[in-house]
């Protein structure tokens, strides 16, 4: 088979569209009419002032809740309003704004919690194994260190998860989801919290997500991390999307530069 003779960013597949999303809570509108498309092998940030509605827009794709209207197509399918779950089982996987480790269980059983979608028999079987089970053991075993080794935690392997600092604890937190073998992983401000470096080995983590197959969807507002990882950039404003593009485009945008400036934050 002959390798493809474009690798061309611009024609690479929309492994993710948003449609035209929007959500309403009562009277308040936290998006408003959002589109736009996630490349195939892309890292694509979505920024914007707190209480923008980025959250709101990742608990949309994810099926946390169905948007008041529009639709999102994930890897060429409809998965509005499917339960998040399945939309798991789709490939797309996210973490969350904070932390959610199971704190008791060791660094490589956090891991191993996220294989249950890949492996029979569920969280069960992962952590308690019985004999049946055990086909997959040693192949969960070299996949849980491969993973660790990935973040840099192998060290960390047998600790418990909230002996880590915060950083590390992220970036276990982005192994467990890549145990679900995702397509596509979302990640809402995985650099919150975290120092400088801390978000730089975040950062080189992301980077080499790509490498495995894996594109990002990234909330960020640490601004010098968007601008190192992200190939484009989606700005939400109070609901709406004002701006979109490569990260020098979007620097230079006087809409971007005038939401942060007439907004709360002060880190863009
Ligand atoms: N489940 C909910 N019920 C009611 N209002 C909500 C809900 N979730 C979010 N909101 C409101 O929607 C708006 C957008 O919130 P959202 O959490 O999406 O913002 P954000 O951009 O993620 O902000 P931050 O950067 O601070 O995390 C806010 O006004 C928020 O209070
Ligand atoms: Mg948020």
């Amino acid at each position: 088979m002959s390798a493809s003779p474009t690798m061309n960013a611009s024609v690479a597949k929309s492994l993710l569209s948003v449609k035209n999303v929007t959500m309403k809570f009562g009277g308040l509108v936290a998006n408003d009419d959002i589109s736009f498309e996630v490349a195939e092998g892309s890292i694509h940030a979505v920024i914007g002032p707190n209480g923008a509605g980025k959250t709101t827009l990742f608990n949309v794709i994810s099926g946390f809740f169905p948007p008041t209207s529009g639709a999102v197509e994930f890897d060429s399918q409809p998965i509005t309003g499917l339960p998040q779950h399945a939309i798991a089982q789709a490939g797309l996987v996210r973490t969350y704004q904070l932390v959610q480790l199971f704190k008791d269980l060791t660094v490589a059983e956090n891991v191993r919690v996220g294989f249950h979608r890949v492996t029979k028999g569920g969280i069960a079987a992962a952590l308690f194994r019985p004999g049946w089970a055990k086909a997959q053991e040693a192949d969960l075993t070299r996949r849980t260190a491969e993973l660790l080794n990935f973040v840099g935690l192998t060290a960390q392997a047998e600790m418990k998860a909230e002996v880590l600092p915060y950083g590390q604890q992220r970036l276990l937190e982005v192994a467990r989801a890549l145990a679900a073998e995702p397509k596509l992983l979302l990640l809402d401000e995985p650099a919150a919290g975290l120092n400088v470096q801390e978000t730089d080995q975040l950062a080189a983590t992301i980077e080499k997500l790509s490498a495995r197959g894996v594109t990002v969807l990234l909330v960020e507002h640490d601004m010098s991390l968007v601008m190192r990882v992200a190939r484009r950039i989606s700005v939400i404003d109070f609901g709406r999307k004002i701006a979109e593009g490569t990260p020098a485009e979007i620097k230079t945008n006087p809409d971007v530069l005038a939401a942060y400036l007439g907004g709360t934050e002060t880190d863009a």
